[in-house]
């Protein structure tokens, strides 16, 4: 028996290959974070090493004390996790203050976790506290086809919501609430951690222009699931642009999402409607 046949380290590791399997992991690029049960605490703590050094992260989140994250490692890369977890992943504890970790399993050889920890932490924080502790997965991806339209949509919410709800039908009843948008900034530190939980208070997704995707969720199901619908839509948007070169005749319209509303009985934000 070792750590890596305890199912939730199964579950991370496939989640982690998936994502690598549909090209959103070139190199090191994008991270994953998972907020432990104390069942599966306790079911790995058996493993766990000699606890490391308590490192500051620059924010603070009370209601995170205390509580374990599974993470990617910083400058690790996901196409090796499934090859070498106990160097590409690793489990941290959070002190009784909400402002550090420290490593409690892998990340081997001097790795540490993902540099955008801040932002992960914090949208756990404000996804756990919106959610009633429901929310346990953040997930961020560089998905190629969401990354090419912040160069021609504009940066907004509604402008990001309505071209991807309109280009798959079932997008509208996956993430109804619609998708935050932070502006380009600097990755890796407690200001974009920041600005994209300030998002994440609203939405279960967030898009990083010229970057990436973020997405929230209870499970890895959900979330990756989340992470795959928004980019297959944002890969049909840049088609249907590409080749009708700019010009749509047709689309989905305003009252269509009602009916889709009303058929599935989920609540679209009205924000974004006319
Ligand atoms: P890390 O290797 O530190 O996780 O960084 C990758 C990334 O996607 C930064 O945004
Ligand atoms: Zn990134």
């Amino acid at each position: 028996m070792s750590i890596l046949d305890i199912d939730i380290i199964q579950r991370y590791i496939r989640t982690c290959n998936d994502g690598w399997l549909q090209g959103w992991h070139e190199r090191n690029g994008g991270n994953l974070t998972y907020r432990m049960t104390p069942e599966e605490v306790a079911q790995c703590s058996p493993f766990f090493q000699e606890p490391g050094a308590w490192v500051n992260m620059g924010v603070t989140a009370e209601n995170l004390a205390g509580e374990y994250f599974i993470t990617t490692g910083s400058g690790r890369f996901f196409r090796n996790v499934i090859l070498d977890p106990s160097h590409s992943i690793g489990i941290v504890e959070i002190n009784d203050k909400g402002d550090s970790w420290r490593i409690v399993w892998g990340l081997e050889d001097g790795g540490k976790p993902t540099s955008e920890f801040p932002s992960h932490f914090m949208n756990h924080s404000v996804r756990k506290a919106a959610t009633n502790g429901a929310y346990r997965v953040i997930y961020h991806a560089h998905t190629p086809n969401l990354i090419a339209m912040t160069f021609t949509t504009p940066l907004t919410a509604k402008a990001f919501t309505k071209a991807l709800w309109q280009s798959a039908t079932e997008c509208p009843v996956v993430f109804p609430g619609g998708v935050g948008v932070v502006p380009w900034m600097v990755p890796g530190g407690a200001e974009i951690a920041l600005a994209t939980s300030e998002v994440m208070k609203t939405f279960d997704a967030a898009v990083w222009a010229h970057h990436g995707t973020f997405c929230s969720g209870p499970d890895f199901d959900i979330t990756f699931g989340l992470m795959h619908t928004i980019e297959k839509a944002a890969q049909i948007y840049n088609l249907a642009m590409a080749s009708g070169q700019g010009k749509i005749l047709q689309t989905i319209t305003d009252d269509n999402f009602r009916a889709i509303a009303k058929e599935f009985g989920v609540t679209l934000n009205e924000d974004f409607l006319d």
